[in-house]
């Protein structure tokens, strides 16, 4: 419903502009229509545009080599939205990732020293192929895109984000699961040396942090795996070196610094189900319609906001993802499956 490839002109540079970041505006002429073919994603209702531009920004983020290299390729994605992008200021200082901290500026602030280069990740269980690779021999097969989604957190507050990475369904079928497998389970690096918060007595959640997906879902055409935002490497706070986003679901499914992907049998125990079931479930899909036992999910405050803007708008059923995903949970009961 709301995802769209905007005509070039359709986000304002002035929406996005901050003291560290502009919008650049490069016109990649006919790369739309280009990366369809190569993907074989089909373009969604609204797809009137052959070019779009993509967001870059100004912070001094680097990745490997072999990333910056293929970064100078990357080209818009098939999913896009004509809302404004959030700063780039505010997706990298406002964050939850609990590893290094509880507070939103906590990430930003301690997470500086982490060391994502080199990185491996472990595919593992029901596949053909499993092994450890480096992460250059993970990302390299594919070309990479942006995507800008919507993201809400469970919390009530929402971002626009534009993504760079390449969908979660090319990498799995690369490693050919077989028919046990009927789940996907992620896994962040677990180095309590490096993510302070994994040693403390004190720790709210057990580690490491684990996320899961249906089979169908990880397969989804939405799901991504991200390696970078507004056009670069992507940044500690927000899980480099790649992370998971899967827009129609609150943001705690979107599993940040990811070693190991495991295809399993049965459905993987999540971290923040372990936490608290009665509040956090497994499916965790954007539901206006469910509260959490403590706040309504009925709005959200778009970031960003302030204590005398809150800048509410309303949430919208798998966070305005529908038409994309709702054929997943036909005939489930969500008030159930929450
Ligand atoms: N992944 C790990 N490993 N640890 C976390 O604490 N927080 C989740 C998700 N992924 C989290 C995580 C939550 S609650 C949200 S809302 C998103 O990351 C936030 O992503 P962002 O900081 O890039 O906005």
């Amino acid at each position: 419903m709301l995802i769209k490839i905007p005509k070039s002109g359709d986000i304002r540079s002035s929406e996005i502009t901050s003291e560290t970041v502009f919008h650049q505006r490069r016109q990649i002429l006919k790369a739309m229509g280009l990366g369809a073919v190569a993907l074989g994603a089909p373009l969604t209702a609204g797809a009137t545009s052959g070019e779009r531009d993509l967001y870059t920004t100004q912070a001094p983020l680097k990745g490997p080599a072999w990333l910056e290299d293929k970064l100078k390729t990357l080209t818009p994605g098939p999913y896009s939205t004509r809302e404004s992008a959030t700063p780039f200021d505010y997706v990298s200082a406002y964050n939850n990732f609990y590893e290094f901290g509880t507070g939103k500026t906590d990430p930003a602030e301690n997470s500086q020293g982490f060391v994502t280069d080199p990185w491996k990740v472990e595919v593992a269980g029901e596949a053909e192929l499993t092994g450890k690779f480096d992460l250059e021999d993970i990302v390299n097969p594919y070309a990479l895109e942006e995507r800008v989604y919507r993201l809400r957190c469970v919390e009530a507050w929402s971002m626009v984000v534009p993504w760079v990475g390449f969908p979660l369904a090319d990498l799995l079928k690369r490693f050919k699961p077989n028919s046990n497998a009927k789940y996907v389970r992620f896994e962040t690096l677990h180095d309590p040396e490096q993510m302070p918060a994994q040693g403390s007595r004190f720790a709210t959640i057990d580690y490491p942090y684990v996320e899961g997906l249906r089979m169908d879902e990880a397969m989804n055409e939405l799901a991504f795996l991200s390696v970078g935002v507004y056009g670069k490497a992507m940044p500690n706070q927000n899980g480099a070196p790649i992370r998971l986003v899967v827009p129609w679901k609150y943001g705690f499914k979107s599993i940040k610094s990811i070693v190991k992907i495991e295809f399993t049998k049965r459905r993987p125990k999540t971290t923040w189900e372990l936490s608290n079931s009665r509040e956090y479930g497994f499916y965790a899909n954007v539901n206006p319609g469910v509260d959490h036992p403590r706040w309504s999910q009925s709005r959200e405050r778009r970031l960003p906001a302030s204590l005398f803007s809150q800048n509410y708008v309303e949430t919208l059923k798998f966070n305005g993802y529908a038409p994309h995903v709702a054929h997943l949970y036909k005939g489930m009961d969500l008030r159930k499956y929450y």
